[in-house]
């Protein structure tokens, strides 16, 4: 199956989906959170972010998303300034964020009915991304009567039935267990292929990041750390796309990732 992102009004000539100009944030009065962020991600990328506690990997998503404004700098979508919340970016939470009073079908055909999309149009989205995320056959249970991976395969399907320009994971896995864990990884670099939605991905694992990303930013510093949050490096990740997490290749990036993330100063 072949899913493509549908295209904003492209009101500007830009090659980037998503661009970061030295953003800068500070919450209230006080002290800037993170500062001079610049990142560009081009269509269909997935960009994850790495970083110890409280460098300001998820106000970064929480920016784009619209829920929080930036104290300074630009960040644009399709070349179109970001301000407030819209359809054209998906936010994947670590608890999922389902409706419990809607089945699974009501559940991803949320998006397209705010649209207002005809009841037609609404059900082949439901149909076709309940299909992408393997749900078809549970598409009239409720939340609560579904596994962990299970729920969170719903709200990437509720995600990409509303044909987002970015997909925002922040930490999306790391309630789920390892073997789950894994499965999901496996499926989601599936659905990217298949969908070509471009994903920035928060994560606490340095491997998850190298699994699935074409590229690692590395964060640094935070408000415990006395300097705003910042990009400390950026990785480019070129291990094809079947990627053996015991190859020397991997674990070589891995430990340099690392070395990165633990580094002082
Ligand atoms: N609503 C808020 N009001 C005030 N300060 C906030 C708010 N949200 C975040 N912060 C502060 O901004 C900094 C960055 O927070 P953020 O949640 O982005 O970090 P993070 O990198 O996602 O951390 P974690 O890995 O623990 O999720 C932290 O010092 C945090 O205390
Ligand atoms: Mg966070």
């Amino acid at each position: 199956m072949s899913i493509t992102a549908d295209s904003p009004s492209m009101t500007t000539q830009t090659t980037e989906a998503l661009s970061f100009t030295n953003v800068g944030k500070r919450y209230g009065e006080g002290p800037f959170a993170m500062q001079g962020f610049d990142l560009q991600v081009s269509p269909g990328e997935l960009v994850a972010i790495v970083g110890a506690s409280g460098c300001g990997k998820s106000t970064v998503l929480r920016m784009i998303a619209g829920f929080e404004s930036h104290s300074e700098g630009e960040i644009t979508l399709d070349g179109n300034p970001v301000s407030s919340p819209g359809p054209d970016r998906g936010f994947v939470f670590q608890d999922y964020g389902l409706f419990p009073w809607l089945s699974v079908a009501e559940n991803v055909e949320l998006g397209p009915k705010q649209k207002g999309l005809p009841r037609a149009h609404r059900r082949d989205l439901v149909e076709q991304h309940l299909d992408l995320v393997g749900l078809g056959r549970v598409r009239d249970k409720y939340p609560h009567q579904l596994s962990g991976g299970m729920q969170q395969r719903v709200a990437i399907a509720r995600v990409l039935a509303n044909r987002p320009t970015v997909m925002l994971m922040d930490e999306p896995f790391g309630a789920l267990d390892a073997l789950t864990r894994e499965q999901m990884q496996s499926d989601l670099s599936q659905i990217r292929r298949s969908v070509g939605t471009t994903v920035l991905f928060v994560t606490h694992s340095i491997e998850e990041a190298v699994r699935l990303a074409d590229r690692v930013v590395i964060m640094t510093g935070g408000l415990s750390q006395g300097i705003p949050g910042h990009i400390r490096r950026i990785f480019d990740v070129t291990l094809g796309l079947d990627r053996d997490p015991t190859s020397v290749e991997f674990t070589d990036l891995e430990r340099l990732i690392s070395q990165e993330v633990h580094a002082q100063g």
